[in-house]
């Protein structure tokens, strides 16, 4: 995901700017340039807390030669102090330093297909309805409430979020409507339409693999009401009963390299160009799904995840997609819903504030019954499906197929506490979560692995997000101790103690811009753009294990009663992520079948039990005695 640079520059097309050269104005501008910038952080210390998280997680013979190459690297007047003062130099230069890197190498440059491997999912509580009605009632409400945000970010009016007492960089809000993500060759780019010209008045909706351009706001500016918007629902729904139509969309669904080919194939038609010219522009995808198989009630919740992750399939809900666009909502018969998102725009917060303001929306009872205009009808976008177009589709059904059988993700609400009891012992919620991973995961392997979870850089200015690395010589004494008879309950909370609150300093220093993975990715691509040879602490066996991340976790914590999910990002690994409440924390945890030694039931089963066996050890000696 990290390798691979690209020299060439990919053009967006004609007027347009790739959203991170975007100019911005009035009180967001004053906003964002009162932020501080992303330090480059020391290369000594980076260097010090690398050889410090591969201990729990490589052998003794390989940290020694780990640690002898580092001596090496940062030796005076080396390569190490060489890249660093490039850093240094293109951190006084740009905006931020990592951003543009870290969209290209994380997103624009990963050419594996945005389904499972990249786009997360979330799942919306399910809605109390059973029939088409209330599914474009909903629908309706539910864009009404995208409208309701949308307006804020318009006119500048979304508060500014905290972190830590931080006021936190807000430019993600203004990426993630009416953006798309589009194909290229080796690297794709990724288009905002806000804030051009004539910005978009449209959102894309897709039912029964047919797409319709919806006008939502009126001549005068003002937006549609729900009311109305459901009758341009049903105007849809009632143009698009046939049920046999080409599920063009599941072509954003297949490997980056094979959709930027079909593309160009697609897109030399000038009917098709103008159609996905339309959904890219649009302010984001409304997908009205057909109801899924009905399935055990204890399957459910896993299913819907599969079905908001990835649509179930060519046959059932993938063609009922645009997996480029930027936010797609997804609103099935049977009252599920939810939605899936492309990253290269955003981190799951601010689509979660988004999603906690369209719920608290769609709660609000109707106040007055607005006027029925007569409106027109919604344009149908049409599609000229060439033979090689045809079997481009069949192929992405293919391995959308594969792709889909191959995952394994099961969801869990652990129902027994929330973060509620963490903070009564005075931990970290999230550190305790933590912890209990890498006791979950010692129990089944016997071993740590590479930990990954998301910390937010957003204290500064265009930030995204840097690892914290959940295994720790902490972790791994602990996880050592739970089940080691010999050991008194009294030394295990000790040691349960010290590990959550290395899991917090690390936190701390990572949100502070102090962890050490986005610089040592920085000095990897500063040594490809200065063309030096690659230097060898990153040739080296402990970093291609340091990066290989069993476990690629995140917190996306919402008001809303939901959860993420994604797939892992090594073939044997997992993806876990985790919505915490007061009193039940919401996991999603995905695998991949074909891999023989993970399986997410296992990993979920195994971290419920992590989690009371360490309420247990608290509770059982309560830790005012101690
Ligand atoms: N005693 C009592 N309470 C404590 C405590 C302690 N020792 N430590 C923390 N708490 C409280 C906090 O005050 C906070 O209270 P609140 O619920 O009133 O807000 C709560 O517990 C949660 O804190 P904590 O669990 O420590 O986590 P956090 O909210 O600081 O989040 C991260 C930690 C890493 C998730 C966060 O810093 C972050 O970076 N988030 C962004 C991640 C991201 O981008 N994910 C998406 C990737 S797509």
């Amino acid at each position: 995901m990290e390798d691979g640079q690209q020299k060439e520059k990919v053009k967006p097309p004609g007027f347009l700017k790739p959203f991170s050269l975007m100019k911005v104005s009035g009180r967001f501008k004053a906003h964002q340039d009162s932020l501080p910038r992303l330090p480059v952080p020391p290369l000594q210390q980076s260097l010090d807390h690398y050889l410090k998280a591969l201990q729990p997680i490589v052998s003794e013979e390989e940290w020694a030669q780990t640690k002898q190459l580092v001596e090496e690297f940062q030796t005076s007047g080396g390569v190490g102090e060489r890249l660093q003062k490039g850093l240094e130099r293109r951190a006084k230069k740009s905006e931020n330093w990592l951003s543009e890197w870290w969209l290209k190498t994380a997103y624009l440059q990963y050419r594996q297909p945005l389904v499972i491997h990249s786009s997360p999912g979330l799942m919306l509580p399910k809605q109390d309805f059973m029939d088409l009605q209330g599914q474009l009632r909903f629908a309706a409400k539910l864009i009404e409430g995208v409208l309701d945000f949308k307006a804020m970010i318009d006119n500048e009016t979304l508060p500014v979020e905290y972190l830590g007492g931080k006021p936190l960089c807000m430019n993600q809000y203004y990426q993630i409507l009416s953006s798309c993500r589009m194909p290229g060759p080796k690297q794709d780019t990724v288009v905002n339409f806000s804030k051009v010209k004539k910005p978009p008045l449209h959102i894309t909706v897709v039912h029964n693999f047919q797409f319709f351009e919806l006008d939502v706001y009126h001549s005068d500016g003002t937006p549609l009401t729900s009311d109305q918007i459901f009758v341009q629902l049903e105007k849809i729904w009632n143009s698009s009963l046939q049920t046999n139509k080409e599920p063009v969309g599941i072509l954003t669904s297949n490997h980056r390299n094979s959709w930027a080919k079909a593309y160009n194939t697609l897109i030399k038609d000038k009917v098709n160009r103008e159609s996905v010219r339309s959904i890219q522009q649009s302010i984001f995808t409304m997908c009205l799904d057909a109801p899924m198989p009905r399935v055990a009630k204890e399957e459910y919740l896993s299913h819907v995840a599969g079905q908001m992750l990835h649509g179930g399939g060519g046959p059932l809900n993938s063609g009922n997609r645009w997996f480029d666009k930027t936010l797609q909502f997804i609103v099935a018969e049977d009252g599920s819903c939810g939605l899936v998102y492309e990253h290269a725009a955003a981190e799951g917060p601010p689509i979660i504030s988004l999603v906690d303001h369209v719920m608290e929306f769609t709660k609000k009872p109707e106040s007055v019954r607005s006027p029925m205009v007569p409106l027109p009808m919604p344009r149908k976008l049409r599609f000229n499906i060439m033979p090689e177009i045809k079997k481009d589709i069949e192929k992405a059904k293919q391995n959308l197929g594969i792709m889909i059988q191959d995952l394994d993700i099961r969801l869990m609400v652990f129902h027994h506490f929330g973060k509620d009891f963490p903070k009564s012992q005075k931990l970290s919620p999230d550190a305790f979560i933590q912890v209990a991973l890498q006791l979950a995961y010692y129990r089944i392997y016997g071993h740590a692995c590479a930990t990954y979870e998301s910390a937010s850089l957003r204290m500064y200015h265009l930030g995204r997000t840097d690892t914290i690395r959940s295994a720790t010589m902490e972790s791994l004494v602990f996880v050592k101790a739970m089940d080691d008879s010999s050991m008194l309950e009294n030394q295990k909370i000790e040691l349960l103690r010290r590990a959550v609150q290395a899991h917090r300093a690390y936190t701390d220093r990572a949100i502070r811009g102090e962890a050490f993975d986005r610089h040592l990715l920085g000095l990897k691509l500063q040594a490809i753009e200065d063309l030096v040879s690659m230097p060898d602490i990153f040739m080296d066996t402990s970093y291609a294990i340091a990066m290989h991340f069993n476990l690629s976790t995140s917190q996306v914590p919402a008001k809303t009663d939901c959860v993420m999910f994604f797939g892992p990002v090594v073939p044997d690994g997992y993806g876990v992520c985790y919505n915490p409440g007061a009193a039940h924390i919401n996991f999603s945890v995905s695998a991949y079948n074909s891999c023989a030694e993970t399986n997410a039931a296992h990993l979920a089963r195994s971290l419920e039990k992590a989690l009371l066996d360490m309420r247990a050890l608290l509770q059982g000696h309560p830790w005012a005695k101690l």
